[in-house]
C-alpha cells in the first residue's frame, strides 16, 4: 500500500525522502511524490515535484538544494487513476499547505461538496486532495495555528488516514495524524522523522515511537509532541528495533525474495531460539482455553491452517481458523474461545478489525506478528514475536515458516501446561524443530534440481497443488505463491477432493504438484497421484528422500530431507518457495513487486 515519510532536520531533505520512499518501494505503488521547504528566497517556499511510475523518475526529476523539512510518498491508487495529478503530496489551492496521505477517506465527496461551495476547486480525482482544503479552512478559522487546525480537520474525516502536513510558513515543523493506518516516528540528533514503517527508516534511526489510532503529533528537530484523541498528552514510549539496514538489502542477491528464502535457516534458528522469552509471557491459564480460534489472512491464514491440526493435536483443544475479513461479518457465536491472530507486518487493516471484534465481544486475543511496535501489537491482550528480520519481498517466505515454527511451539507450550502432553513430547517437538532447520539447509545445499524444475513449470499456464492433512494447507500456500509471483493460475487442493469436480480440468498442459508426506495419508496421495498421471497429466511429486515407491507413480519427483511428518510442512514449503520463484524468475517476472500487490494491506 502507499508508504509515506516526513523529515525534519539538517540534512538535505530531499535526499532523505528519496531515499526512504525506495526502502518502501516494496509495499507497492504506481507513482510518488515529495514536498519540500526551501529557503531560497523564493516568493513560495513550497517545492512539490510528482512523477508516476518509478521512483527513480521522480528521482530525476528532484534537483533541489537547501531544503530542511520536508514529505513524500508512494502512491497505490484507489480513487483515480495512477498519474501525475493524482500522485501525492496535494495542496490546498494556494500552495501553502501540502499533504501526504495513506488510507481511504470514505466522506470525501461530502467534504468537496461542502468545500467547492466555498468556492475551492479540486485538481485531482483522488479522495486525499479534500485534506490540504479542510486545513486550510481551519488555519484561516483558527488563528494560523497549524497543529490545532489539523486537531479540527481530522474531526471531519471518516475512513483510514496516516496523514503528514507541511505548511509553507511553518519551516521547522511537521503536523501528523492517524487513524487505522500504521504511523511510525523516529528520532536521531537533532532531526525528526515520520514513516508508515520502520524500514523507511533504519539507515537513519533505530529509535521509534508507534502512534496509536487518534493520536496527532508535532514533529520538529528538537523533539516529539503528541495528543492522543481527546486532546490528552500521549507519552508512549521509545522503541529500539533491532534490525539493521543490511537485513532490509539484497546483499549480493538478485531479488529480496532469493535472498529471504535463503535465510530461512537464521530465520527459523531465531524463532526457535527467540521462544525461550516469548514463552516467559504467556500466563499459564491460556492452557485452559477449551476452543481456539485463528483469525488471518493470505499466508498467514494457511499458517492458522497448519496451527488448527497442531493446536488440536497438541492440546485437545477444537480448533477453527477464519479468514479476518470473513470472520468480522460472521454472526456473534456463544462460545468462548482464545483467539490468535496471525500477521507477520501487523499492519493488515482485516486482521486488526477482526481483533477489535473479539476484544469489544470479551475475548482473550493473541496476536502472532513479526513487527514489534506494529498495530497488532496494541489491539490484543498479548504479543508473541516470530523473530523472522524484515521482510522486503511482498510474497512471504521466511516470515511464513517462522509463523509455522510460532504453530508448533505455541501449540506444544499449550498442551503441556494444559497437561495433554508430556514435557518429554513438549522437548521432543522443539529437537524435531532443529532437525527440521537442519532439513531447510539440505534443501538449500542443493537447488539445482528444483530450478529446473522451475524452468519447465514456467511453460505452463494452469497446475493443481495437492495435499492432504497438514499439507493440504502447504499445496495452498505453494499455489498461492506461484500465482502471485509467477502469474501461473495455481490452485491449492485438498488431494481427496479432485475427483469431485476438478479432475474435469486435467490435461497434459496441467501439472501436478503432489505433496507426499510419510504419514497416514500417504498410500491414499499415491492413489491421488495415480488418478492424474492416467489422465495424462504431468505429475511433480514432493517426497521424502529415500522413498523409491512413489517413483512408480511418477518420474519427476523433487525429494526434501527426512523429518518427521508432522514437521515437512515446513521443509515442503521451502521447495515449493524455490520452485515458484525460478518459473517466476524464467518468466522475468517483477518477483519482489508483483503486479497489482503490496506487502502490507492496509485497507479493507
Ligand atoms: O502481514 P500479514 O501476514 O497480515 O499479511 C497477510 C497477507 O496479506 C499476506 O500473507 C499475503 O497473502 C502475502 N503476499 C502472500 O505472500
Amino acid at each position: 500500500m502507499c508508504g509515506i515519510v516526513g523529515y525534519v532536520g539538517n540534512r538535505e531533505a530531499s535526499a532523505v525522502l528519496i531515499e526512504a520512499l525506495k526502502r518502501l518501494e516494496y509495499r507497492g505503488y504506481d507513482s510518488s511524490g515529495i514536498a519540500v521547504l526551501t529557503q531560497s528566497g523564493e516568493k513560495n517556499p513550497l517545492t512539490v515535484i510528482k512523477s508516476p511510475g518509478q521512483i527513480s523518475t521522480l528521482e530525476k526529476k528532484v534537483k533541489i538544494s537547501g531544503s530542511h523539512t520536508g514529505i513524500s510518498h508512494t502512491r497505490w491508487a484507489t480513487h483515480g487513476a495512477p498519474n501525475e495529478v493524482n500522485a501525492h503530496p496535494h495542496t490546498d489551492q494556494e500552495n501553502s499547505i501540502a499533504v501526504v496521505h495513506n488510507g481511504i477517506i470514505d466522506n470525501h465527496l461530502a467534504l468537496k461538496r461542502e468545500l467547492a461551495e466555498k468556492g475551492h476547486v479540486f485538481r485531482s480525482k483522488t479522495d486525499s486532495e479534500v485534506i490540504p482544503h479542510i486545513i486550510y479552512e481551519e488555519y484561516k478559522a483558527n488563528g494560523n495555528d497549524l497543529f490545532d487546525a489539523v486537531r479540527r480537520a481530522v474531526k471531519k474525516l471518516r475512513g483510514s488516514y496516516a496523514i503528514i502536513v507541511l505548511h509553507r510558513d511553518h519551516p521547522d515543523i511537521l503536523v501528523c495524524a492517524r487513524e487505522k493506518s500504521p504511523m511510525v516516528l523516529g528520532a536521531g540528533v537533532n532531526e525528526g522523522f515520520i514513516a508508515s514503517d520502520v524500514t523507511a527508516l533504519l539507515k537513519y534511526t533505530n529509535r521509534f515511537m508507534f502512534m496509536d489510532d487518534g493520536d496527532i503529533a508535532k514533529v520538529t528537530r528538537n523533539g516529539i509532541y503528541i495528543e492522543g484523541p481527546s486532546g490528552e498528552v500521549a507519552a508512549h514510549e521509545w522503541t529500539q528495533v533491532d534490525w539493521s539496514i543490511e537485513d532490509a538489502e539484497k546483499g549480493g542477491f538478485r531479488h529480496f525474495m532469493i535472498k529471504e528464502i535463503f535465510e530461512q535457516p537464521r530465520s527459523l534458528h531465531q524463532s526457535q531460539a527467540g521462544w525461550r522469552s516469548e514463552e516467559d509471557n504467556i500466563p499459564r491459564d491460556l492452557a485452559r482455553a477449551e476452543m481456539i480460534r485463528i483469525i488471518a489472512c493470505g499466508t498467514s491464514y494457511h499458517a492458522g491452517m497448519v496451527g488448527k491440526h497442531l493446536f488440536e493435536r497438541f492440546t485437545g483443544s477444537p480448533t477453527v481458523v477464519s479468514m479476518a475479513s470473513e470472520y468480522r461479518f460472521a454472526d456473534t457465536t456463544s462460545d468462548n474461545p482464545l483467539m490468535i491472530f496471525i500477521t507477520q507486518s501487523g499492519e493488515t487493516l482485516d486482521t486488526i478489525m477482526a481483533a477489535r471484534e473479539a476484544r469489544s465481544r470479551g475475548l482473550k486475543t493473541v496476536a502472532i506478528t513479526n513487527v514489534v511496535g506494529s498495530t497488532i501489537t496494541r489491539e490484543t491482550d498479548i504479543t508473541m514475536y516470530q523473530r523472522s528480520g524484515p521482510e522486503i519481498g511482498v510474497a512471504a517466505s521466511k516470515t511464513f515458516t517462522s509463523q509455522l515454527m510460532m504453530m508448533y511451539l505455541f501449540s506444544a507450550h499449550m498442551g503441556y501446561h494444559k497437561g495433554y502432553i508430556k514435557r518429554d513430547d513438549y522437548n521432543s517437538i522443539k529437537e524435531h524443530l532443529r532437525h527440521t532447520i537442519r532439513a531447510v539447509e539440505g534443501i538449500l545445499n542443493n537447488t539445482a534440481p528444483i530450478k529446473e524444475m522451475g524452468e519447465w513449470f514456467s511453460r505452463c499456464e494452469n497446475a493443481f497443488y495437492l495435499g492432504r492433512y497438514i499439507n493440504f494447507p502447504t499445496a495452498l500456500e505453494g499455489a498461492l505463491k506461484m500465482k502471485e509471483i509467477s502469474y501461473i493460475h495455481s490452485e491449492g487442493y485438498p488431494a481427496g477432493e479432485l475427483k469431485h469436480g476438478p479432475l474435469a480440468l486435467l490435461t497434459d498442459k496441467t501439472p501436478i504438484i503432489a505433496l507426499v508426506a510419510s504419514d497416514h495419508t500417504y498410500e491414499k496421495m499415491l492413489g491421488n497421484i495415480g488418478e492424474c498421471s492416467a489422465r495424462g497429466s504431468p505429475v511433480i511429486a514432493i517426497a521424502p528422500e529415500g522413498d523409491a515407491e512413489v517413483e512408480k507413480y511418477t518420474d519427476r519427483v523433487l525429494y526434501y530431507p527426512n523429518v518427521d511428518p508432522l514437521f515437512s510442512p515446513i521443509p515442503i514449503s521451502v521447495v515449493l518457495q524455490l520452485l515458484a520463484y525460478h518459473a517466476a524468475d524464467h518468466r522475468g517476472c517483477s518477483i519482489d513487486k508483483p503486479r497489482n500487490l503490496a506487502k502490507s494491506v492496509t485497507v479493507e
